[in-house]
């Protein structure tokens, strides 16, 4: 998403700040009890053993769910049958090599894949330099358990290599954000749900594309769980060098407060829109990577207890998190930045009603980029337009009004149930909003998860 222009009125229609929304205040226990939730579960709530499972059988209600979804995207017939058995097989094994022209020591890397590869008894190896990346047609668990001396080889090859920071595993859908976001040198970058770490330490590998340090740019890697900081530490100390243009922190991503003023424009930017300094302060940051706690449904292929737990009504409860973490990823953006909102959910309710109620939010300052001629080598799927909001018995409701005079729901149920759920009028989600503007990543179309 790019943004045009501050914010003229907060969402509400107000003069106050763009985040001080009144129900957004009333909500707030509800969004802090979920960051907490979403930040101690490791990345998944839906793989997470500690909740109940739903008496249905899962995967046949996430079928009919999904079937009444991506059918609108013509996923039907042979194409789903595809589509759900792409969903049970097992990951290949995918890697990401530091691209060429930061250092010597990604040169050293590939060198010494060509050479694991000129071996022989590898299995199929797919390169995708689109993202400077590797393939190798494989699971995550044979290569483990395989004693073959090439795979024996090939894993060796990738904890050295891991360790000294020029080789990251990393599942190919995943790099697509900060490939789409082109950080450059110069750019004040801000990952806002950022641990482990995959797209941050992608991203600081493209703040040093073509060589040492010569921009002024930096990253502020987030995340709102302690222990998973830890993790990031980790992960970004394995760059060396490169980590010193770097900064950590910990906090809630909903309420990331503003940098300190990096340039002085900004002020007079914000002053010149706003009219009062500080009523509208001009954001911070250049790009932004909102990859916002989910439920996950889209990594069946690297999680398949997700098939034992599976239930739409996680959707519910990530939809207003997502939306007030991305609420804020905007107001810290710089007029002219661009932010990636993604999640590794198949689910609308996390994707396409979260872009549109931040576009409808935004009232014009913001807009969905055309990437249609971006990464041509990767196949995707539009947004969705339209689609169903259902309850876990997988009852259809057609809007937030109809659901609340429904005397078949608890009263408990129907207030997880937020008007932002609803697609927008179909003219409006696809003239206005451009919501097929969205790029659905659909695991038969190029052997990945599902990711959005
Ligand atoms: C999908 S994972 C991020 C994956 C990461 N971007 C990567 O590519 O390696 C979501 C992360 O959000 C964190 N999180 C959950 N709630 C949060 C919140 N309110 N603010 C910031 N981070 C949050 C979780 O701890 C988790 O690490």
């Amino acid at each position: 998403m790019r943004k045009h222009m501050p914010p003229t009125r907060a969402p509400d229609g107000s003069r106050g700040t763009a985040m001080r929304h009144p129900r957004h205040k009333r909500k707030r226990p509800t969004a802090d009890a979920a960051t907490a939730a979403a930040a101690e579960h490791e990345v998944h709530p839906l793989a997470d053993p500690a909740r109940p499972i739903p008496n249905l059988a899962c995967a046949d209600r996430f079928e009919e769910y999904y079937r009444a979804q991506l059918g609108r995207l013509g996923v039907t017939g042979s194409e789903w049958t595809r589509f759900i058995k792409t969903l049970h097989a097992p990951l290949p094994v995918t890697f990401r090599v530091q691209p060429v022209g930061i250092g010597t020591l990604g040169d050293e890397c590939r060198r010494s894949f060509d050479a694991l590869q000129a071996a022989g008894g590898l299995p199929e190896v797919t390169p995708l330099p689109w993202c400077s990346s590797f393939a190798v047609e494989i699971s995550k668990e044979a290569l483990k358990t395989s004693h073959e001396p090439a795979l024996a080889g090939l894993q060796t090859w990738l904890s050295k290599w891991g360790a000294l920071g020029a080789c990251t595993r990393q599942a190919i859908e995943s790099m697509v954000p900060v490939a789409l976001l082109k950080v450059e040198p110069d750019h004040v970058c801000l990952d806002m749900c950022a641990s482990p770490g995959s797209k941050t330490t992608q991203a600081i590998e493209a703040l040093y594309a073509g060589g040492a340090a010569t921009g002024r740019g930096f990253m502020v890697a987030n995340d709102a769980s302690p222990t998973r900081c830890q993790m990031l530490l980790r992960r970004c100390a394995a760059l060396g060098e490169m980590s010193e243009r770097l900064l950590i922190t910990c906090h809630p991503a909903q309420s990331l407060p503003w940098l300190p003023r990096l340039d002085a424009s900004a002020e007079a930017e914000a002053t010149a829109v706003g009219g009062e300094a500080g009523r509208y302060p001009a954001g911070c940051f250049d790009r932004i990577i909102c990859d916002v706690p989910c439920s996950g449904d889209g990594t069946t292929r690297k999680n398949p207890s997700i098939w034992h737990r599976w239930s739409q009504e996680y959707a519910l409860e990530m939809h207003p998190l997502q939306l007030q973490i991305a609420m804020r990823g905007l107001a810290l953006l710089k007029v002219g930045g661009l932010l990636c909102y993604s999640t590794c959910s198949l689910n609308p309710l996390e994707n396409e009603a979260v872009v549109a109620a931040l576009l409808k939010r935004c009232a014009g300052a913001v807009e969905i980029v055309d990437c249609s001629r971006e990464l041509p080598e990767l196949h995707r799927a539009p947004g969705l337009t339209s689609w169903t909001v259902m309850d876990d018995a997988l009852q259809e409701h057609e809007s937030h009004a109809a659901l609340q005079r429904s005397t078949a729901l608890p009263a408990a149920l129907k207030r997880r149930f937020v008007p932002s759920l609803w697609p927008p009028d179909p003219k409006e989600a696809k003239r206005k909003l451009h919501l097929d503007r969205c790029l659905r990543l659909l695991p038969h179309l190029a052997n990945m998860g599902g990711f959005f």
